[in-house]
This record gives C-alpha cells, sequence and structure tokens, in this order.
C-alpha cells in the first residue's frame, strides 16, 4: 500500500523570482520523484504552497526532509499523513496546479486552522479538489503528465 502525506507551507518566493523558482523546483522534483517511485502535486499561489506526495514510505520521508529544508518556503504543517489503498496522482511525478478561487478558499481553512488542528473535512476537501485538477489538466493535454 502506498504511504501519503499533505502539507501546507507559507511561499517564502519573491514574486519577481517566483516563475523561475518554481521552474528551478519542478525540473528537480520530476527527475528525483521519477527516480523514487514518488507521484503527486503541488499547488504554488504567492504566498503559499500545498503538496501531496505518495510512493513507498520510506522514500516520501526522505524527500519531505529535503522539502522542509528548504528556505523557499516555512510554516511547515503536515496535515496529513496515512497509508492509502491507491495513489490519487498515478500519473504525475508531480503536477504543478496554478491558483484558482476555490483553491485559495481550500487553502485558506487549512492555513487560517494554525492554533488548532486542520479539520479532517478541510483536509480531504483540499486533497480531493487537487486531485481533480490534475485529471482535469490530463485530460485537457495528456501530453503534460510528468
Ligand atoms: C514547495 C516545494 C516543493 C518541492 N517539492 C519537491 C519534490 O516533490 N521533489 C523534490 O525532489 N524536490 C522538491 N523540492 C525541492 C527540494 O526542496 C530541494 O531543493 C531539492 O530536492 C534539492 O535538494 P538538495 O539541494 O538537498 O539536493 C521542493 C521545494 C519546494 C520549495
Amino acid at each position: 500500500m502506498p504511504f501519503a502525506l499533505l502539507y501546507t507551507s507559507h511561499n517564502q518566493i519573491p514574486p519577481a523570482a517566483l516563475d523561475e523558482e518554481l521552474a528551478k523546483v519542478l525540473e528537480v522534483s520530476l527527475t528525483y520523484n521519477k527516480a523514487n517511485a514518488i507521484t503527486g502535486a503541488l499547488v504554488s499561489t504567492p504566498t503559499r504552497f500545498a503538496q501531496v506526495l505518495e510512493g513507498p514510505r520510506g522514500a516520501v520521508m526522505a524527500v519531505m526532509q529535503r522539502i522542509e529544508a528548504d528556505p523557499r518556503h516555512r510554516d511547515i504543517a503536515i496535515v496529513a499523513s496515512e497509508m492509502i489503498p491507491q495513489r490519487s496522482f498515478p500519473r504525475w511525478s508531480l503536477a504543478h496546479i496554478g491558483m484558482c478561487a476555490q483553491l485559495d478558499d481550500a487553502m485558506a481553512k487549512l492555513s487560517d486552522a494554525s492554533s488548532r488542528p486542520p479539520l479532517p473535512g478541510d483536509v480531504s476537501a483540499l486533497w480531493k479538489l487537487m486531485s481533480e485538477l490534475a485529471e482535469a489538466q490530463f485530460n485537457a493535454d495528456p501530453s503534460r503528465s510528468t
């Protein structure tokens, strides 16, 4: 059974450098994740990140250690980590999902919960939305699958 986690964090990349830094993150991630049987998705907004990582437990924990040490974000909160019956992003080493109003709302609900544990319903709503958006991205243009 694969293991998966979802974290949220605050984006520390200056707006002017955002595109360039994100391109670097995606380039490194695609190579590393593919080599380590990791799949997932990254949402980026100018202020926040949310990422699902799934795969063998050891591989997911190892990449998470690298990600946690990255100064391009802070206040990393792992809001879910569990064994899952099947992957939510089987077609993606790392899908990149840009900002949309629905996602912004779903992420704000989790970040605003920093003083209390996140509600399981809010976590699964964000997870589900990310997988639906990745699936829609794949259906719109299968060649963009990573
Ligand atoms: C928001 C965010 C998400 C990231 N996701 C991944 C990822 O899925 N896989 C990966 O290998 N690196 C990811 N990185 C990059 C790592 O943090 C790190 O820079 C990279 O693995 C290179 O690590 P190294 O400098 O220790 O070699 C991410 C970075 C950020 C800021």
